[in-house]
C-alpha cells in the first residue's frame, strides 16, 4: 500500500435491539469486546483509528484498554442522528481533507485484515470513490442491499425498511464497510437527508449522490463473514460461534489436535504450540499459552495461564496460574491466582490452591487448600491438609521446606514453617515451626526433634510412584 489511511469506526448508537444495559458494541464475542475485533482488524492497516462515540463514553476508553486495544482516539457524536452523521463526526477528528479513509462499524467482530487490505487494494488501484464490501446471506433480512443495475454496476444501497418488495428479495447485502475518497465523500455527506422511514441521516445514501454525480462507486463481494453485522444476542452468539470456529480451524492448521472444535471455546488470543491435545469441554481464555504435547480437558477453563509442556489439565479451572512442564492437575481441582507449579508437580482430586509456590516434584494429591504458601522440592502433602493462612484480621505464609512430609489431615496454621525433610503426624495441628528433620504431632502438635526423617522413605520426583505411609498416592 502507497498511501497512508486512516480509519473511522462508527460505535455511537447504542443498539437497543440488544435489551442491554451496556453498548451493543462493547459487548464481549468469543472473548474481546466486538469493538476491540474490528480495532483489531484495522490496526495493521490505518495509520490513525478514531472511534465516534456517545457524550457517555467512560465505559468505552475502559474496556478498550482492558482489550489492549488503547491506540486510539474518541470522537463524540451528541445524538445518534445517523451513520452518515457519525461520519461527518468522524472525519471532523481526522482533520484531513484529501486522501482515503476506511469507515467500519463498530459490530463486525468477523471482519478480517486481510479483507478490508483487499478493499483498501481496490479503492486505491482504481481510484473508486467510494468502494463497498457487500456479501450474499441466506437471510439478508434487517441489512441493507445492493442494487446493481443490468449491467452489474452498483447504483444504491436500500436500507431494509425502506425497500420494496423487489429490492426486500436481494441477497446481496451492505457489509457497511467501506474505503472513500476524503473529498468527494466530504462534499456528498453535505446533501444527506434523513427523508427515511428512520428519519436518521444514512452513510448509504452517500453512494446514490456519488453516481449521480457520474463518480466511481464499487461494491465487492467477499465469501467471508466480515459482512456479520451483530444486532441482536442471537446475532452475537452466532458471531462467537463463527469465531471460534475461525479459531480452533487456525491452530489445527498450526498442529494443534483439537478432539471436538464444537465444544472447545478457545478465544484468539490464546497460543498453542504443536502437538497440544484439547479435548472436548474445554475453555481456554485471555492471556493463556499452552506447551507442545500438553494435553488439556476434558472439561478444563484455564484463564490467563501459563501450560507448559507435556502437562495435563483435566477437569479444572485454573486462573492467572503457571503449570511447569510434565505437573499434572485434576481431575476436579481449583487452582486460583498465583498459584505456580513447577515441573511434574501432581495436583489431584478436590484440591484448591492460591498465590502458592509448589516445587518440582511436589504432590498435593487429595483434598487440600494450599494457600498463601511455598512448598519447596519432593514434598507430599497428605489427603485434608489445610494451610490455615487467615487468622480473622490477616493472610499469613506457610513455608513447607524440601522432602518434608506432611501426613493426612495435616493443619499448618500461618505464618508456620515446616523444615527441610521434617514431618507431620496425621491429624496434626501445627502452630509453630518445625525443626529441619523433626515430626510435629498431635493437636496441638508437639514438637520431637530429629524423628521427622523416620517417617518415610522420601519419594523423590524420579520415583514419584513409590508408596508412601499415610497417603498411599
Ligand atoms: C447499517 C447499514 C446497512 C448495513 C449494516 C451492516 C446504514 C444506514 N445502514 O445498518 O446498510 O447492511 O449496517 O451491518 O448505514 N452508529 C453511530 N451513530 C449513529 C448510528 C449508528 O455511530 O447515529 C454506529 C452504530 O454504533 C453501529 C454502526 O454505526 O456500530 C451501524 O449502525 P447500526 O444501527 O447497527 O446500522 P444497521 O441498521 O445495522
Ligand atoms: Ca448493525
Amino acid at each position: 500500500m502507497t498511501e497512508s489511511i486512516n480509519a473511522i469506526v462508527l460505535a455511537a448508537g447504542f443498539g437497543r435491539r440488544m435489551q442491554s444495559d451496556l453498548p451493543k458494541v462493547l459487548h464481549e464475542c468469543a472473548g474481546r469486546p466486538m469493538l476491540a475485533h474490528v480495532v483489531g482488524a484495522a490496526a495493521p492497516l490505518a495509520a490513525r483509528t478514531v472511534i465516534v462515540v456517545p457524550p457517555d463514553h467512560e465505559a468505552f476508553k475502559s474496556v478498550m484498554a482492558e482489550a489492549g486495544a488503547d491506540d486510539v482516539a474518541y470522537a463524540i457524536q451528541p445524538e445518534t442522528r445517523g451513520t452518515a452523521d457519525a461520519a461527518r463526526i468522524g472525519l471532523e477528528a481526522l482533520d484531513r481533507d484529501s486522501g482515503r479513509v476506511v469507515i467500519l462499524p463498530g459490530d463486525h467482530p468477523l471482519l478480517e485484515s486481510s479483507t478490508l487490505a483487499e478493499l483498501i487494494e481496490l479503492s486505491t488501484t482504481t481510484g473508486a470513490a467510494a468502494t463497498v464490501l457487500s456479501c450474499r446471506m441466506r437471510d439478508p433480512s434487517g441489512r441493507g442491499r445492493i442494487v446493481r443495475d443490468t449491467d452489474g454496476s452498483l447504483l444504491r444501497i436500500i436500507e431494509d425498511r425502506d425497500a420494496d418488495e423487489d429490492q426486500s428479495r436481494i441477497d446481496e447485502v451492505n457489509g457497511g464497510i467501506y474505503v472513500f475518497d476524503i473529498a468527494r465523500l466530504s462534499a456528498a455527506l453535505g446533501k444527506v437527508d434523513s427523508e427515511n422511514s428512520q428519519g436518521e441521516f444514512y452513510l448509504t445514501d452517500v453512494i446514490e449522490l456519488l453516481r449521480d454525480q457520474d463518480e466511481m462507486v464499487l461494491a465487492h463481494m467477499t465469501h467471508g463473514h466480515d459482512c456479520f453485522g451483530v444486532n441482536s444476542r442471537t446475532g452475537l452468539s452466532e458471531a462467537a460461534g463463527l469465531l471460534r470456529e475461525r479459531t480452533c480451524s487456525r491452530l489445527m492448521d498450526a498442529g494443534v489436535t483439537i478432539v471436538d472444535p464444537v465444544t472447545t471455546y478457545i478465544d484468539a488470543s490464546v497460543r498453542i504450540e504443536p502437538d497440544a491435545k484439547i479435548l472436548p469441554f474445554t475453555f481456554l481464555e485471555g492471556d493463556t499459552r499452552i506447551g507442545r504435547g500438553a494435553e488439556i480437558g476434558p472439561h478444563a477453563r484455564i484463564v490467563d495461564s501459563t501450560v507448559d509442556e507435556g502437562a495435563t489439565v483435566t477437569y479444572a479451572v485454573v486462573r492467572s496460574s503457571s503449570i511447569g512442564p510434565h505437573a499434572s492437575v485434576g481431575p476436579f481441582a481449583s487452582l486460583r491466582p498465583g498459584t505456580k507449579l513447577k515441573e511434574g508437580v501432581h495436583i489431584g482430586t478436590f484440591v484448591e490452591t492460591k498465590n502458592a509456590v509448589v516445587g518440582a516434584g511436589s504432590k498435593i494429591p487429595h483434598l487440600s487448600y494450599v494457600g498463601d504458601a511455598d512448598i519447596g522440592r519432593d514434598v507430599n502433602v497428605g489427603a485434608g491438609t489445610i494451610t490455615c493462612n487467615w487468622d480473622g484480621t490477616a493472610k499469613h505464609r506457610t513455608v513447607v521446606e524440601d522432602e518434608a512430609y506432611i501426613s493426612s489431615d495435616t493443619m499448618l496454621v500461618a505464618p508456620v514453617r515446616i523444615g527441610k525433610r521434617a514431618a507431620t503426624g496425621a491429624g496434626s495441628v501445627v502452630r509453630e515451626d518445625v525443626p529441619d528433620g523433626a515430626l510435629a504431632v498431635g493437636v496441638p502438635a508437639r514438637i520431637i526433634e530429629g524423628r521427622g526423617d523416620r517417617m518415610k522413605k522420601h519419594p523423590t520426583s524420579a520415583d514419584a510412584d513409590a508408596p508412601t505411609r499415610d497417603n498411599g498416592d
